[in-house]
C-alpha cells in the first residue's frame, strides 16, 4: 500500500482559538463597516486573511531570536543574514528593511521617478501603490490565460512577453527604469513564472537596456512550481532551481513575511555597488542604518534560518499540499477556483458562488462577509475594492476576475481547519439565491482604499 501524506513537522505549540455565534458576527461584522480588515483577532474563528507575517516559526527560529545581536552598526545577525541571502539568493549586497512595501519605498526613490512607466506581470497593491504614488504609471502585461480562471495554463503568472515588448518599444529605456517580475504573482491567483520565461524577460530587458527587479515574496513557492511543472527542472533542488531565477534579475524586493516564514522583515538585494550605495541613503532615512534597516538582530537570525528552511523541498510539499487539499474539497462541492491551485491561497469565483450580486456592489466583498458570517472565516477582496479607481478618471477600476482569497498561513492550521472552510464556503454557494445585495462605500481613502474602507449593505 502506498503510504499516504503527512506533514514534515510537528506540533510543539499552541495557540488557543475562539469559537463564536452568527448573531455575534453580525454585530461585530456591522461594527466593522463590513469591512474585514477592521475585526479584532479573536473575532475571527480560521483567519485566511493573509499568509503575511502569520507562518509559525520553527524551532531553530526560536532560537535564533535568542542569539540576536542587537549591536547598532555590525551586528553578526546582519551579517549571518547577509551570507544567507549571499548564499540562497546570489546577491552580494543587500539593505534589511521593516517589510516588503518599505523595500519598495527605498529602492523606488532611487529608481522611479513621475513620468516613468514599469510594466510587470501583474504588480502587487502595495507596489502599484509606490510607483503611482510617484506619478508614474505600473502597466501590467499579464498573459490572458491568467485571466481565464479555469485554464490549466502552468504558468500563469508568466508576462506576455509580446505586450511587454511593445511598452519597451512604445517608451524606451527613458522612460522605463525596471520591469517588475513578481514570483509567484500573487495578483493572479499565487501563479508561478517559469524560468523560460524569466529568460526571455532577461533578453527583452538587455535588448531595450532596461533593469529586472523580482518582487521575491514568494519566490520559493515558484521555484518548487517550476521543479514539479517545468521540462528539466525535476532533477534539479529548490535552490538550484532559486539561483537560476535570481540569475536573471539585477535586484529584488523581499516581503521575508511570506517565504521566509518571520512575522516582519524584508530585504532589498542588489548586484550593482552603486545602486547599493544610492539606495542605503534612502534606508538610511526611511528604515534605519544599513546593518539593521528597521529589523531588530534577533529578526535577522530569525529570517536567516527562515530562508534555509522555506527553501526545503519537504516544507514547500506539505505547505502546497495543504493548499490543493483546500482546492480539492471546493472541486468536490462544485466551486470555481482560479485554477491551477497556486501557491499560497485558493482565489474563489465569487462571480459563480454569488451570481446574482452586481458588480458594483462588490460580489467578491460579499461573499467574504457572507463566509464570516457563516463560521468565523475570514478571507480577503481580490476584487473591485482592491482594484481601486484609476488615478486619473478616478472611476472605479473593475478587473477581469472577482475573487475571494483564502490564504492559508504557513505551518498554522491543520487539514481539519481545511474543511471547516470547505464546508462553510458550500453552505454559502447553497443559499446564494437569497443573496441579491451587496454593499456600497460609505467612505473610502484615496489610495489603497480596501485596507479602511468603510460599507454599509446597498
Ligand atoms: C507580491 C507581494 N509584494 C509585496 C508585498 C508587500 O509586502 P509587505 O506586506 O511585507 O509590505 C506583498 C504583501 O502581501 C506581496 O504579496
Amino acid at each position: 500500500m502506498e503510504l499516504p501524506f503527512a506533514e514534515s513537522y510537528k506540533i510543539k505549540v499552541v495557540e488557543t482559538l475562539k469559537k463564536s455565534t452568527r448573531q455575534e458576527r453580525e454585530k461585530w461584522i456591522e461594527e466593522a463597516r463590513y469591512n474585514l480588515f477592521n475585526l479584532k483577532s479573536d473575532q475571527v474563528f480560521i483567519d485566511l486573511l493573509t499568509d503575511s507575517g502569520t507562518g509559525a516559526m520553527s524551532d531553530e527560529q526560536w532560537a535564533g531570536l535568542m542569539r540576536g545581536d542587537e549591536s547598532y552598526a555590525g551586528a553578526s545577525s546582519y551579517y549571518k543574514l547577509k551570507a544567507a541571502i549571499r548564499d540562497i539568493l546570489g546577491f552580494g549586497y543587500f539593505l534589511p528593511t521593516h517589510q516588503g512595501r518599505a523595500a519598495e519605498n527605498v529602492l523606488f526613490s532611487v529608481m522611479v521617478k513621475e513620468g516613468h512607466v514599469v510594466p510587470g506581470n501583474a504588480h502587487f497593491d502595495t507596489t502599484k501603490g509606490h510607483i503611482e504614488f510617484r506619478k508614474a504609471k505600473a502597466i501590467d502585461c499579464t498573459i490572458d490565460e491568467a485571466y481565464e480562471i479555469e485554464n490549466e495554463h502552468p504558468f500563469k503568472g508568466n508576462l506576455d512577453l509580446e505586450k511587454l515588448e511593445d511598452v519597451l518599444k512604445k517608451y524606451g529605456p527613458e522612460k522605463v527604469p525596471m520591469i517588475i517580475v513578481t514570483v509567484t504573482c500573487n495578483t493572479s491567483g499565487g501563479q508561478p513564472v517559469s524560468l523560460k520565461n524569466m529568460r526571455g524577460v532577461r533578453q527583452l530587458a538587455d535588448k531595450y537596456g532596461v533593469k529586472v527587479i523580482y518582487d521575491s515574496a514568494r519566490f520559493a513557492e515558484n521555484a518548487y512550481f517550476i521543479k514539479l511543472r517545468e521540462e528539466g527542472y525535476a532533477n534539479k533542488s529548490i535552490r538550484e532551481i532559486v539561483a537560476e531565477m535570481f540569475s536573471y534579475a539585477d535586484a529584488m524586493t523581499m516581503s521575508s513575511k511570506k517565504d521566509a516564514i518571520v512575522n516582519m522583515g524584508g530585504f532589498i538585494g542588489m548586484k550593482d555597488e552603486e545602486l547599493f550605495k544610492q539606495a542605503s541613503t534612502f534606508n538610511i532615512m526611511f528604515e534605519g542604518f544599513i546593518t539593521y534597516g528597521g529589523m531588530s538582530g534577533r529578526d535577522m537570525n530569525a529570517l536567516a534560518q527562515g530562508l534555509y528552511e522555506g527553501t526545503e523541498f519537504d516544507y514547500l510539499e506539505t505547505r502546497v499540499n495543504q493548499v490543493k487539499y483546500l482546492g480539492s474539497k471546493l472541486e468536490e462541492y462544485g466551486i470555481r477556483y482560479q485554477r491551477p491551485v497556486g501557491g499560497h491561497a485558493i482565489f474563489v469565483d465569487a462571480l459563480q458562488v454569488l451570481p446574482h450580486v452586481p458588480r458594483e456592489q462588490f460580489p467578491a466583498q460579499t461573499l467574504g462577509i457572507e463566509l464570516y458570517l457563516e463560521a468565523g472565516v475570514r478571507g480577503v477582496e481580490i476584487g473591485t475594492l482592491l482594484a481601486d479607481r484609476d488615478p486619473e478618471t478616478r472611476e472605479n477600476r473593475y478587473p477581469e476576475l472577482e475573487l475571494l482569497r483564502l490564504t492559508i498561513p504557513r505551518r498554522v492550521y491543520t487539514n481539519n481547519h481545511m474543511d471547516v472552510v470547505a464546508a462553510a464556503l458550500r453552505n454559502v454557494y447553497e443559499k446564494n439565491n437569497e443573496i441579491h445585495k451587496g454593499y456600497k462605500i460609505i467612505s473610502e481613502a484615496p489610495i489603497m482604499r480596501h485596507f479602511t474602507v468603510e460599507l454599509e449593505k446597498a
